[in-house]
C-alpha cells in the first residue's frame, strides 16, 4: 500500500501540475484555429456575395436594390455561425443590415488593408466583425460587415480542456497502476537476486551485476556478525556471570528474558508449622538457576510445593532466591488430573522412556496426550500474559513442553524461542512408534533455536525431521526450513555454575572425609565411592551394587576397605516403573550386602531421600570415586558437579558411555553400565589409581568444566540467538530498501549500516 502511494502520489502530482499548464493553452491554440476558420468562412462568404452587393450597393437611387440586399442579407444570416451581416457607407453609417445586428454594434472603420477582423465583447458575449471593402476602387460603396458569434468557440476551446484534463488523469492512473505492478515485479525479483547472491559463494559469479555492490555490503555486515562468535570460539573467554551480563547488553540491548520449565528453582513446603524451601533434585534447575540470577528476568514454572500458593503474590509471583532475589518466578498451578495426565503419563510414561534407552516400554495414552496438549496451553498463556515486550528471549525447558515453542510463535510472532532439550533424541525408527510425532517435531519447529546435548542428537532429530515432516533440512548450516519459519539446531553441551554456590561454605576435603564417615559410621581409613541421583531407571542404579559385587568376587581384598555410598532422590513415585526401580535396587543392595557384608560393615550403603547441594558437595569431597553408571543419560550433571567439587584436584571419575558428559570428560574412566565386570574392574582401577594420575586427570576435566561453565552454555545460545535477531533485522531492510523508490546503491548501502548499530 505505502508503495502504491509512492508511486501514486507523485505521478498525480506530476500529472495535474502538467494538465493545470496545459489546458489553457490548449484552450487557446484552438481559440485560435476557430478563429481562423471564421475569418476565413467570412472571407468566403465576401467573395460569394461581393459582386451582387457592389451592383445593388452602385444602384442607391432604386428601393427594389435596398430591398433586395436586404433579402441577400436574411438569407447569409441563415447560416449558424453568421450572427448578422451589414452594410456600412462610406460615411461610416449603419445602410444596411440582417435583423440579429446588435444594436450596439456601431460600423467598424473602412479597411483601408483591404480587409480587417476585430473581435468585440456585446452582451451575448465575443462577436467577429469581419470588414471588407464593397469594391476596392470604389470606396464610396462602402464596407460589408460579416459578424460572427464566436461565444462556440469559447464553448468548444473549455470543453477540449476538460477533455484534457480528465485524459491527463485516466493516464495518470494507468501509468501508476502499471508502474506499481512492474515495480512490484522488478523488485521482487531483485530481492531474490539479492538472496541468492548471499547464498552464494563469493567469486562464483552467481550474483547478478544489478545487485551486485549491495551483496557485497551485506556480505561484509554478515561477516562482522560472524565475529563474536569468532571471538568466543578463538580466544579464551573466562566465562562467568558478569560475561553473560555484558553479552545480553551488548548483543541483545533491552532483551526480555522467559525461562519457561515444569520443575521450579524453588519449592515451598510445609513442614508442621513452618514452611521450608527445597532446592530440587534437577540437572536442569541447577543448570539454569545461576544464568537466572545473572541475568534477570522471568522463571515460570509448575508450582508444585505444598505451600508454593501462599509464598506468591496476587500474580502468582516471588522474587527469587530467597536470600538475595535476582529474578522473579511466576507458578503456574496444574490440578491432579493436569499431572497425572501431562506429567505422569505423557511426559514420564510416554517420552522419557521413549528418548531414553533403557529398555522401559513407553505407554501413550490419547488421554494423557489431551492433557499435555492443554497444559502447554496454559504455559503458551502464561508466557503471553510475562511478557512486557514484543520480542522476548524464551528460553523453553525440556520434553514436557514439546508443543509450546509453536504455540508462542503463533501468540508472539517477533520473539526469539530458544528450546533446549535436556534428554537424549532417539533414532527415527524408535521416535515413529510415537502417536504424535508429527505434533512434536512441529511443535519443536516453533523454535528459533533448538538446542541439545550432543551432535549425535541433532542428526537424530534432523532424520526424524527428514523422515516425517515435509520441509527442508540444510544440513550444512544445521538448520530446518518449515513453511512456519527456520530454525537452528545444534549442540549445546549444558553443564554448571563455576565454581559452584554450593562450593562456597564447605569445610576442607580432610574435614568432609571425617564427617561424613562418621555420620555413616565407616572407619576413617574405609575407601569410599559415591552415588548420588534421582531413583530413576535410567541411572543403572541396581547395576552399579552389581558391579560392587563384582569387584569384592574379583578383588576380594576390598571386602571391609571399600563401601558405595548411594544417596537417591525418590523421584516420579507415582510410577509403577519408579517404585519398582527402587524396589530393585534396595533388593539388590540388602543381596550383597548380605553375600559380602561383616562385623558392622557393608559394602553399599543406600540412602533414598533428597539432598540439598550442600550435603551433596560435601558428600563429593568426602568421597575417593564417584560413580555416574547412567543406562542412558542426555548429559548427567551429577559427573561435572564432582568435577567441580574437588578443588583439593583429587578423586577418581567413573562415568558411562552413555552419558552426554562422557563426550566432555574424557579423562574420566569411561564403563559400559550393562557391562558389571567391566564395571567392577574400572571401580578397582580408580581406587588403586596413583595419586599422580588421579590429579593428572583431575585437573584435565577442571579445566574443561572451568571453561564450558553454564554461563559459556548460555553465552553460546543466547549470541546464536543475538546473530539471529541481527540477520533477521538486515532482512527486513533488504526488503524495505527493496520496497522504497529507486535510489543510488551508494545511498542503499548507507542505509544498511545504520540499521546494524
Ligand atoms: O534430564 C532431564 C531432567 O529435566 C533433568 O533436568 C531433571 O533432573 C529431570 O529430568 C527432571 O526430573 P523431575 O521430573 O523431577 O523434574
Amino acid at each position: 500500500m505505502r508503495m502504491a502511494f509512492r508511486f501514486i502520489l507523485p505521478l498525480l502530482l506530476v500529472l495535474g501540475g502538467t494538465a493545470w499548464v496545459a489546458a489553457p493553452l490548449v484552450g487557446d491554440l484552438i481559440e485560435r484555429w476557430f478563429r481562423a476558420d471564421v475569418e476565413m468562412r467570412s472571407q468566403l462568404v465576401f467573395h460569394s456575395v461581393q459582386d451582387t452587393v457592389a451592383g445593388l450597393a452602385a444602384d442607391t437611387a432604386d428601393r427594389k436594390a435596398g430591398r433586395r440586399i436586404a433579402e441577400l442579407f436574411q438569407r447569409i444570416a441563415l447560416d449558424e455561425r453568421v450572427l448578422a451581416i451589414g452594410l456600412c457607407g462610406a460615411d461610416g453609417q449603419l445602410r444596411q443590415r440582417s435583423p440579429a445586428w446588435p444594436k450596439a454594434m456601431a460600423c467598424p472603420p473602412f479597411p483601408t488593408a483591404g480587409q480587417s477582423f476585430t473581435v468585440e465583447r456585446l452582451d451575448g458575449g465575443p462577436v467577429l466583425s469581419a470588414t471588407f471593402p464593397v469594391a476596392a476602387d470604389r470606396p464610396q460603396l462602402g464596407s460589408l460587415v460579416i459578424l460572427h458569434d464566436l461565444r462556440f468557440i469559447e464553448r468548444r476551446s473549455s470543453s477540449a480542456e476538460i477533455y484534457l484534463a480528465a485524459a491527463l488523469a485516466v493516464l495518470a492512473l494507468a501509468a501508476a497502476v502499471v508502474t506499481v505492478l512492474v515495480a512490484r515485479f522488478t523488485l521482487r525479483g531483485w530481492v531474490k537476486a539479492v538472496r541468492r547472491g548471499l547464498a552464494s559463494q563469493p567469486g562464483d559469479g552467481a550474483v547478478s551485476p544489478e545487485v551486485a555492490p549491495l551483496v557485497r555490503e551485506m556480505r561484509k555486515m554478515i561477516r562482522e556478525l560472524e565475529a563474536p562468535r569468532a571471538l568466543t570460539e578463538a580466544i579464551r573467554i573466562d566465562w562467568s556471570p558478569d560475561s553473560l551480563k555484558s553479552l545480553l547488553r551488548d548483543e541483545l540491548p533491552g532483551a526480555e528474558v522467559l525461562v519457561v520449565s515444569n520443575r521450579e528453582p524453588y519449592i515451598h513446603n510445609h513442614d508442621g508449622d513452618t514452611v521450608t524451601v527445597q532446592r530440587p533434585a534437577s540437572g536442569l534447575v541447577t543448570a539454569l538457576e545461576p544464568v537466572m540470577r545473572a541475568c534477570g528476568g522471568t522463571w515460570i514454572a509448575h508450582g508444585s510445593g505444598s505451600a508454593d500458593q501462599l509464598t506468591v503474590d496476587a500474580n502468582d509471583r516471588l522474587m527469587v532466591p530467597p536470600d538475595r532475589p535476582a529474578y522473579t518466578l511466576r507458578r503456574v498451578w496444574l490440578s491432579e488430573e493436569d499431572q497425572d495426565g501431562y506429567y505422569y503419563g505423557f511426559a514420564n510414561e510416554g517420552m522419557w522412556p521413549l528418548c531414553h534407552i533403557a529398555f522401559i516400554r513407553p505407554t501413550f495414552r490419547a488421554s494423557d496426550w489431551d492433557r499435555y496438549v492443554a497444559v502447554n496451553r496454559t504455559f503458551a498463556e502464561a508466557v503471553v500474559a510475562e511478557a512486557r515486550t514484543p520480542d522476548p528471549v524464551i528460553l523453553v525447558q525440556d520434553y514436557h513442553f514439546a508443543l509450546l515453542p509453536r504455540m508462542i510463535r503463533e501468540r508472539l510472532p517477533e520473539a526469539t524461542v530458544i528450546t533446549f532439550w535436556h534428554i537424549p533424541w532417539p533414532n527415527p525408527e524408535v521416535f515413529s512408534i510415537c502417536p504424535w510425532k508429527e505434533e512434536i517435531l512441529d511443535g519443536l519447529l516453533g523454535s528459533s533455536i533448538l538446542g541439545f546435548h550432543t551432535q549425535f542428537h541433532c542428526l537424530n532429530f534432523l532424520e526424524s525431521v527428514d523422515r516425517f515432516l515435509e520441509c527442508h533440512i540444510d544440513r550444512e548450516h544445521s538448520v530446518v526450513r518449515a513453511s512456519a519459519g527456520t530454525t537452528l539446531v545444534r549442540p549445546y553441551p549444558i553443564s554448571i555454575e563455576w565454581p559452584p554456590a554450593a562450593l562456597a561454605g564447605q569445610p576442607p576435603v580432610e574435614e568432609c572425609r571425617a564427617r561424613v564417615r562418621e555420620r555413616f559410621g565407616l572407619a576413617p581409613d574405609l575407601h569410599l565411592a559415591v552415588g548420588v541421583e534421582r531413583f530413576d531407571y535410567t541411572k543403572g542404579i541396581a547395576d552399579r551394587f552389581r558391579a560392587v559385587a563384582s569387584l569384592l568376587e574379583s578383588h576380594p581384598e576390598w571386602i571391609g576397605r571399600m563401601a558405595l555410598l548411594q544417596v537417591a532422590a525418590p523421584t516420579r513415585g507415582r510410577l509403577a516403573a519408579y517404585r519398582d526401580t527402587q524396589a530393585e535396587a534396595q533388593a539388590v543392595a540388602d543381596e550383597v550386602n548380605a553375600r559380602f557384608g561383616r562385623d558392622g560393615w557393608a559394602p553399599i550403603i543406600l540412602v533414598p531421600r533428597h539432598h540439598e547441594p550442600d550435603e551433596v558437595f560435601t558428600l563429593f569431597r568426602a568421597a575417593d570415586l564417584c560413580l555416574v553408571s547412567s543406562l542412558h543419560d542426555g548429559m548427567n550433571l551429577v559427573a561435572k558437579e564432582f568435577v567441580a567439587a574437588r578443588d583439593d584436584g583429587d578423586g577418581v571419575l567413573v562415568l558411562s558411555t552413555f552419558a552426554g558428559a562422557s563426550r566432555e570428560l574424557l579423562e574420566a574412566l569411561i564403563v559400559n553400565p550393562y557391562d558389571i565386570r567391566g564395571m567392577g574392574e574400572a571401580i578397582q582401577a580408580g581406587l588403586s589409581m596413583p595419586a599422580e594420575q588421579r590429579r593428572e586427570r583431575m585437573k584435565l576435566m577442571r579445566e574443561m568444566v572451568g571453561e564450558h561453565n553454564i554461563h559459556y552454555w548460555a553465552g553460546r545460545m543466547l549470541l546464536d540467538a543475538a546473530r539471529m535477531r541481527k540477520r533477521r533485522q538486515i532482512e527486513r531492510e533488504i526488503v524495505a530498501v527493496a520496497a522504497a523508490p529507486a535510489r543510488p546503491a551508494e545511498d542503499r548501502t548507507t542505509k544498511g549500516k545504520r540499521g546494524k548499530t
